[in-house]
């Protein structure tokens, strides 16, 4: 748990939030969220994750890009997915990894958040990759590392996910095309506890996406959603109607707070995504899930394992994606500041 005295707050993720994310040059330094970052810096993700995809598909994987860097993978939240194609994105670039487990980690023996961060960064890290259940951890933790060090959100709360969402974008990009103008995106299921929905709607806004559509009961939907430039939808099939792009979401029911549902049964009979339900989208519709699925529930089983279906490949470029943010980030011209006090930071940790 974080120390209360260090407890992030929602003023962390305020809307001046993402200014830290890029250094003086305009470089991407810290990646945090997709909210406020330009389209270009998310199409430079998606061009050079481009490359990595290839070396991704080849015999030998392996590129010495981050040779001589320190990621340390800090997870407070349980992730399969995520914390090993972050881990196995970094091996392919050639940085050594360090996986801290926070469950048997001092910060589990009452040691603040900011105690544990100052022993892992005094040991000379490069990066922190960050999954916290608190929305706002990961723009704190960036607050306060070493101006050296960079930080990734590997999903803060209902926040953010913005890794997750860049290797949507990617997923989107490889079987639509570049023009998202033309397309159709269906975001179908707990948007209200979803942090991947949330950075997906901002990137996909970015892009210039034509049509960003979600569809959920009224219970899941974040009251002032349309602000956030989507078209809202309580019925699951006028929603994917002409869709180009259908992603489910799964019920996020370890952050619901009292009953949001009357049964799961219930969901499915009315936003689950059957193939019959799925002949509304277009003929050549994608159907896409961040994963974990549950099937019966918010997927029928024929769909997730069908021949639209693009689950499995979205796990294949989260590396790509990843190792494009990690190259990005790290392999940036650090600014003369960054570099007095990296000095200044590692004489005062001899
Ligand atoms: C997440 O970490 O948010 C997942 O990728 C999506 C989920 O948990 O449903």
């Amino acid at each position: 748990m974080v120390n209360k005295a260090t407890k992030p707050t929602d003023a962390l993720i305020g809307h001046d939030a993402w200014n830290i994310q890029l250094d003086k040059n305009g470089n991407l330094k810290h990646f945090l969220t997709t909210e406020g970052l330009g389209s270009d810096i998310l199409t430079n993700i998606l061009d050079t994750a481009e490359s990595f995809a290839n070396i991704n598909e080849q015999s030998v994987k392996k590129v010495p890009l981050l040779r001589g860097k320190t990621i340390v993978n800090l997870f407070f939240e349980a992730s399969t997915r995520t914390r090993t194609t972050f881990e196995l994105a970094a091996k392919r670039l050639s940085a050594d990894v360090l996986n801290i487990n926070i469950s048997t980690s001092a910060t589990s023996k009452g040691e603040t958040l900011l105690d544990t961060l100052q022993n892992i960064q005094a040991m000379h890290c490069d990066m922190f990759v960050v999954r916290h259940s608190d929305s706002g951890a990961a723009h704190y933790i960036a607050n306060n590392v070493a101006p050296n060090i960079s930080v990734i959100n590997a999903g803060d709360g209902s926040h953010a996910h913005p890794t997750q969402a860049m290797l949507d974008m990617f997923t989107i990009r490889r079987n639509k095309g570049a023009d998202f103008g033309k397309l159709r995106v269906a975001i179908v299921g707990d948007i209200l506890h979803s942090r991947v929905a949330r950075s997906q709607i901002h990137a996909l806004n970015t892009l210039n996406t034509g049509d960003v559509r979600v569809i959920a009961p009224k219970t899941l939907l974040p009251v002032d959603i349309e602000s956030m430039g989507v078209n809202v939808f309580h019925d699951l099939q006028a929603g994917i109607k002409d869709a180009d792009v259908v992603i489910m979401l799964r019920l996020q029911k370890e952050r619901m707070k009292g009953a949001m549902l009357p049964s799961e049964q219930e969901y499915y009979q009315l936003y689950g995504l059957t193939e019959e339900r799925l002949l509304a989208a277009k003929n050549d519709a994608i159907v896409m899930h961040p994963g974990p699925i549950n099937r019966g529930v918010e997927i029928d089983s024929n769909v997730a394992d069908g021949s639209r279906s693009v689950i499995l490949n979205q796990v294949s470029y989260g590396i790509a994606v990843r190792m494009a943010v990690m190259t990005m980030t790290l392999g940036r011209e650090k600014s003369g500041d960054e570099d007095t006090q990296k000095n200044e930071t590692a004489g005062e940790s001899k």
